[in-house]
């Protein structure tokens, strides 16, 4: 079996779920359609109060960002991306093409730090962590948000959790994605000292037509030229997989979508 880092060097832009990738704006919009009312949920228990200055990083499309414009107008919202192509005609945000893992921020910058599934993805996600708690002024809030895809690895279906295993493992190597971080992220900003730490989770299953299946079967099929050239899947097992999701008697628990937030004291 090839290994794609003996053909590429591994991280997100070079990836199959890049931003220069045809679908990957749809793609994106799923993941926003699934994820979206669960953090404006969280945004919702903040209490932010004046005119506080938010941060998403690796704001990816920009609904949120868009939406926390309009939630907080007098708010400052800063939206980043390694590749800000999607983020344009959003009213009310400032745009900024940055690294979150080479690139800094001024001490103390915002009231609000926000990251939705970008660390899961980074291969330095611990030191982001640390570096993005720097940027809080006192009494500021981290908000990490991330997918999880523990619950497939859980299912009773062979070709499931074989197309599970395989997503994961492409993930790792030609990302650098841990895809079971996610998992452990209340426990993290605890480590770090955070108070008030809290965090939500959603279960999100295929076979059942929800935002989750859409996201899931959207990302499965970009990402499925690259199982087939590694080998990590074969075109039977991607066709036996359609159809198992559109087989009525099918759902499964498939991910879980984590949001966990703390405050600097
Ligand atoms: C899965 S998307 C999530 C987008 C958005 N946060 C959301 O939840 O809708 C991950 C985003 O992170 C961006 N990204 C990847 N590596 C990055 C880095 N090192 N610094 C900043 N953004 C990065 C990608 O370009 C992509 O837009």
């Amino acid at each position: 079996m090839t290994s794609i880092v003996d053909v590429q060097p591994p991280g997100y832009t070079s990836s199959y779920l890049a931003d220069q990738h045809a679908g990957q704006l749809a793609r994106l919009r799923t993941l926003e359609r699934a994820f979206d009312p669960l953090s404006h949920a969280v945004f919702d228990q903040l209490a932010l109060a004046g005119k506080p200055a938010i941060l998403d990083l690796g704001a990816g499309a920009g609904s949120l960002a868009g939406w926390l414009s309009r939630r907080y107008p007098q708010a400052t919202i800063t939206a980043t991306d390694i590749d800000a192509r999607f983020l344009t005609d959003i009213p009310g945000i400032q745009v900024l093409t940055h690294n979150a893992v080479t690139d800094e921020f001024p001490p103390a910058a915002f009231d609000v730090v926000h990251a939705r599934a970008l660390l899961c993805h980074l291969a330095d996600r611990e030191e982001v962590l640390t570096r993005a708690i720097t940027w809080l002024r006192p009494g500021g809030w981290l908000v990490i948000e991330d997918v999880s895809l523990e619950p497939s690895l859980r299912t009773a279906n062979p070709l499931f959790r074989k197309v599970a295993q395989a997503g994961i493992t492409l993930l790792e190597q030609s990302i650098g994605s841990d895809m079971l971080w996610a998992s452990t992220l209340a426990d993290r900003l605890r480590d770090r000292g955070l108070a008030n730490v809290r965090h939500r989770t959603l279960e999100g299953r295929i076979g059942d037509n929800s935002p989750a299946d859409t996201f899931w079967a959207s990302t499965t099929a970009q990402a499925g030229p690259a199982l087939l050239k590694l080998g990590l899947l074969t075109q039977e097992d991607l066709d036996e997989m359609t159809h198992l999701r559109a087989d009525p008697a099918f759902t499964d628990a498939a991910l879980t979508f984590v949001s966990a937030w703390g405050q600097v004291l």
